[in-house]
C-alpha cells in the first residue's frame, strides 16, 4: 500500500515536471503548427471537434457596440474572459476600446505580455503569491489596474506595493449581485477613502457588474432591472463624488445591458464580453427590436462536429460531447436543423435526437453548432479557426486558455 502510494506520488511528481517543463508547450506548438497547415482550406474539411469563428460576423459585432455608443459618453472596455485571445483583444482595441478587462491575474499577464497596454483586472487578488505577482506586473506594465473589495485586502495591496517600490492603480469593486465587491454605501465609501489615502495605491474609480440583469429576458424588463439594481451603486458614486474622490473609471455593464448604461450619470465604460461571439444563452434574452432573439450581435462562434454513428432511427451520434461544448444549457443549436436536439452529456460523444431532418446524413458528414455559452467553451481549445466565407483565413491562438489563477 505504502509502496503504491509512493509510486503514485513519484509518478505524479514526474508527470507535473513533464507537463510544466516540456511536454505541454511542445504539444500546443505542434497543434498550432498542424492547424496552420489548414489555412486556405474549406472549414468543412477541418477535422473535428473544431472551434471556428466567423471573422465577418465577429468584426461586425465589434463595430456594433461602438456604433451604438457613438455620441454618448460611454466607452468600451471589452472583457477578455470570453475569448482569452490577444489577437481578438487587439482587434477590439483597434476598434476604439479604451483597454480590456481580464478576470484573472494570469489572463491579465498574457494580455499585457502580448501588447495590450491597458488591462483592468475585475477579480480580486487575495493570496500572497497573487498579490506579489500583481505588483510585479504593475511594476512592469503601467496600464495594469487591479480591483479591491475589502479593507484587509487594501492594506495587503498597500504593503505589497510599498515592498515593490511602486504606486499601484486600484479600483473598488462594488457588490451588485452578492458575488464580489464591497457593499455599496458607507462600506464602499470608506474603502475608497482608505485606498485613496494609502501612499502606494492610486484610487482610479469603481466597477460594478450586474451578472443577473444581463440575462433578464425582454429588453424593457432587462433595462428596468439593470437601472434599478444599479441605484445603490449610483448613490455610492454620488457620495464618493461629493467626498472629492477621483472617479475617472465607473465601469460595468455587459452584453445584455451594453446600450442601457448611458442613462447612468458618470458611467464611463461597458465591460462587454460575450458580444464578440454570442451564444444560445444570450440569443434567448430577446432584443429591443426583435423580442424573440437578441440579434444585435451575430453568433460568430461555432463548433464543427463529425457524425460517427447512425445505427438508430431518429438518433445521430457525433464526436463532440461535453469536452467540446461543456455541460452548459440550453443545448447547442444545430445550424440548418431546427428540429435537432443536441445533447452533449457524454464526455466525448454528442447525441442528436430528431423527428425531422432537412437533409439525409451519413457517417463522416459534418454538422455546425451555435454554442450554449461561449466563455467556458473557448477554454477547452488551444485555438480557433478564423473563417471567412467558410474558408480558413487564420488561426487564433487562445493563449490564456487554462489561465484560471
Ligand atoms: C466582471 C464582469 N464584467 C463583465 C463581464 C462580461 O459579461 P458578458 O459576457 O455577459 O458581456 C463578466 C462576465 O461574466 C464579468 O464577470
Amino acid at each position: 500500500m505504502s509502496n503504491s502510494l509512493n509510486r503514485r506520488k513519484f509518478l505524479q511528481a514526474g508527470a507535473v515536471a513533464t507537463i510544466g517543463g516540456f511536454l505541454s508547450p511542445t504539444l500546443q506548438a505542434k497543434n498550432l503548427e498542424k492547424a496552420s497547415s489548414d489555412v486556405g482550406k474549406s472549414k468543412w474539411d477541418l477535422d473535428s471537434p473544431a472551434l471556428c469563428v466567423d471573422l465577418d460576423k465577429m468584426e461586425q459585432n465589434i463595430k456594433v457596440v461602438h456604433n451604438r455608443l457613438k455620441g454618448t459618453s460611454v466607452k468600451v472596455r471589452p472583457h477578455v474572459k470570453t475569448h482569452k485571445c490577444p489577437a481578438i483583444a487587439k482587434m477590439q482595441v483597434a476598434a476604439g476600446a479604451v483597454g480590456v478587462c481580464a478576470a484573472k491575474l494570469s489572463e491579465s499577464e498574457i494580455m499585457l505580455e502580448n501588447g495590450i497596454q491597458h488591462v483592468l483586472m475585475t477579480g480580486v487578488n487575495v493570496t500572497i503569491p497573487k498579490i506579489k505577482k500583481a505588483m510585479a506586473l504593475r511594476k512592469k506594465y503601467s496600464g495594469f489596474i487591479q480591483a479591491v473589495d475589502n479593507p484587509q485586502n487594501a492594506q495587503d495591496l498597500q504593503d505589497a506595493a510599498k515592498a515593490a517600490g511602486i504606486i499601484a492603480d486600484v479600483v473598488v469593486d462594488i457588490d451588485v449581485i452578492q458575488r464580489s465587491g464591497v457593499l455599496p454605501g458607507a462600506p464602499a465609501l470608506a474603502l475608497a477613502q482608505m485606498v485613496d489615502k494609502f501612499p502606494n495605491l492610486k484610487f482610479r474609480g469603481i466597477l460594478a457588474y450586474d451578472g443577473i440583469a444581463t440575462h433578464v429576458v425582454g429588453f424593457k424588463a432587462r433595462k428596468e432591472w439593470a437601472l434599478k439594481s444599479f441605484e445603490p451603486v449610483v448613490e455610492t458614486y454620488n457620495k464618493m463624488k461629493a467626498a472629492g474622490l477621483n472617479l475617472e473609471i465607473f465601469s460595468g455593464g455587459s452584453t445584455g445591458t451594453y446600450d442601457m448604461m448611458q442613462d447612468i450619470a458618470g458611467f464611463t465604460d461597458v465591460q462587454v464580453g460575450s458580444y464578440v461571439f454570442m451564444d444560445r444563452q444570450y440569443m434567448e434574452i430577446g432584443g429591443e427590436k426583435n423580442e424573440k432573439v437578441f440579434d444585435d450581435f451575430a453568433p460568430s462562434l461555432t463548433v464543427l462536429a463529425t457524425i460517427i454513428n447512425m445505427n438508430h432511427p431518429g438518433r445521430i451520434i457525433t464526436d463532440s460531447g461535453a469536452k467540446a461544448f461543456t455541460l452548459n444549457q440550453p443545448p447547442a443549436i444545430v445550424i440548418g436543423e431546427p428540429d435537432f436536439v443536441y445533447n452533449a452529456g457524454s464526455d466525448e460523444y454528442g447525441t442528436i435526437s430528431f423527428d425531422k431532418a432537412n437533409k439525409t446524413y451519413k457517417i463522416g458528414d459534418k454538422l455546425e453548432m451555435i454554442v450554449p455559452h461561449c466563455d467556458p467553451i473557448v477554454n477547452e481549445y488551444d485555438f480557433m479557426y478564423g473563417t471567412r466565407n467558410d474558408k480558413v483565413e487564420s488561426i487564433l491562438q487562445i493563449s490564456a486558455r487554462g489561465k484560471g489563477q
